[in-house]
């Protein structure tokens, strides 16, 4: 992996150029109250160009610079700090384990720092993120800028890193999709189990337990809060209280995915609590999975961002159409966008380090093509909130299946196919 980050860290500086350099901060440590900390997760950049995983960093790089292109500021190795908190790798572990050409004690960051920028014109760095650390940056510029008189070369440009990084970051490599495939699987796994052991009155935090469970095990943890809503909590989008009784008449959704080394799975199944569906839940459910077939035929090289998104909403439409859930004409739905009352999110995001990934959708005002390495979600749903104008037998439907697809020079790869969806298969393994 050292070589895949020298790598990663070779082609950024190639797009920098010898003016330039980029200063990249670590996450940091998040309290959650009093002295007990967040878990800590490294920032996705920080990571996907170092590796490095503690936080107390700070990474620079400088092409074309003779002593050395990649410089890591990081903790000291401290014998009584590591004996309550884990080993630190000190600069000579970032030096030996990291490859940092060069490595220096985080605390002299200040007196060092403006050095190095001396003779750059251009700092790429991304404002906005850390306010904190943004005032030091600017700080070290100001102060090389008020020495100028006495001949310094300060830079007189800060421009955000995220554009060219990203771009990277979109595309991902062998190493990565390796990543994403196990993480992929062990979230398939999740859903297996959660669909074979989900019992009626259960509470929704019982049946979230099967997925952490299953998740831990294999060295992960969640990508996100998981969603696992029962009945009317799942039409509630981003519903993550996860307490209420799971009932045996109701359907449960259930969006959640395992983060593994970094990387980000994203999955949502929708299920019958009590094992087997009922009408209007399959007819309902029948539409979602259709669309969802559909948008995902639309992954292929060369077609546009938006194309899944719009195969999803014709089979959406259509379904609402035949119905009678929605009225009028299919061309009228889609012109009125009168699905959204149902389907109001898109269909997919980006997915890698970030669960919702970094790239963009457009390019010069018009939807991105796709191309081989892409990763992106493909999750059509429908959501039926109980009304007047809506037949009773829908109420508090909430139903999306959602899954993980890369694109290949063929066409896609769906990296979580393996988490059954068809009816039939679902009824089966919670029958087993
Ligand atoms: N789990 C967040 C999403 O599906 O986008
Ligand atoms: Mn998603
Ligand atoms: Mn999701």
């Amino acid at each position: 992996m050292t070589a895949e980050y020298a790598r990663r860290r070779r082609r950024l500086m190639q797009v920098i150029g010898e003016r330039g350099m980029a200063i990249l901060p670590a996450a940091r440590e998040r309290t959650r109250n009093r002295d007990t900390h967040y878990p800590f997760r490294q920032d996705s950049d920080f990571l996907y160009l170092t590796g490095f995983p503690e936080p107390d960093a700070v990474a620079v790089l400088m092409p074309g610079r003779p002593q050395g292109e990649y410089l890591l500021f990081c903790r000291e190795r401290n014998p009584e700090r590591e004996q309550w908190d884990g080993l630190r790798a000190g600069p000579e572990g970032a030096c030996a384990r990291f490859g940092a050409d060069d490595a220096f004690p985080i605390d002299d960051i200040d007196d060092i720092l403006p050095g190095l920028m001396e003779g750059r014109s251009c700092i790429h760095y991304t404002l906005g993120r850390d306010a904190a650390f943004d005032q030091r940056v600017v700080g070290w510029v100001r102060r090389l800028q008020e020495q100028s008189r006495s001949g310094l070369q300060a830079p007189w440009e800060i421009l955000s890193l995220e554009h060219h990084l990203h771009e990277m970051r979109l595309f991902k490599g062998r190493t990565e999709l390796g990543v994403m495939r196990r993480a992929a699987a062990i979230t398939v796994d999740g859903h297996q189990r959660g669909m074979a052991r989900c019992r009626p009155g259960w509470r929704e935090f019982a049946l979230a337990a099967e997925y952490t469970h299953e998740f831990m095990r294999h060295g992960a943890v969640h990508a996100y809060p998981p969603i696992v809503g029962g009945g009317a909590n799942a039409c509630i989008l981003h519903y993550i209280d996860n307490a209420a009784p799971l009932k045996k008449n109701d359907l449960v959704l259930v969006d959640a995915g395992a983060e593994l080394d970094g990387y980000a799975a994203d999955v949502t199944r929708t299920f019958p609590v009590g094992g087997r569906f009922s009408g209007p839940q399959r007819e309902i459910y029948a539409c979602v999975l259709a669309a969802q077939a559909a948008a995902i035929a639309a992954v292929r090289p060369g077609a546009d961002w938006n194309a899944p998104h719009e195969a999803a909403v014709r089979v959406l439409s259509e379904g609402l159409l035949a119905l009678g859930i929605l009225q009028g004409s299919l061309d009228e739905v889609l012109a009125a966008q009168s699905y959204r009352r149902y389907y109001m999110h898109r269909t997919g995001h980006w997915l890698g380090l970030d669960v919702h990934d970094v790239g963009d959708y457009k390019v010069d005002g018009q939807w991105r093509v796709l191309e081989p390495g892409m990763v992106l979600t493909v999750e059509p749903g429908l959501y039926l909130r109980p009304a007047e104008d809506l037949d009773p037998r829908f109420w508090n439907i909430g139903v999306r299946i959602e899954d993980d697809v890369v694109v290949t020079r063929e066409g896609c790869e769906v990296l979580t196919a393996g988490a059954v969806k068809e009816v039939a298969e679902v009824e089966a393994v919670m029958r087993s």
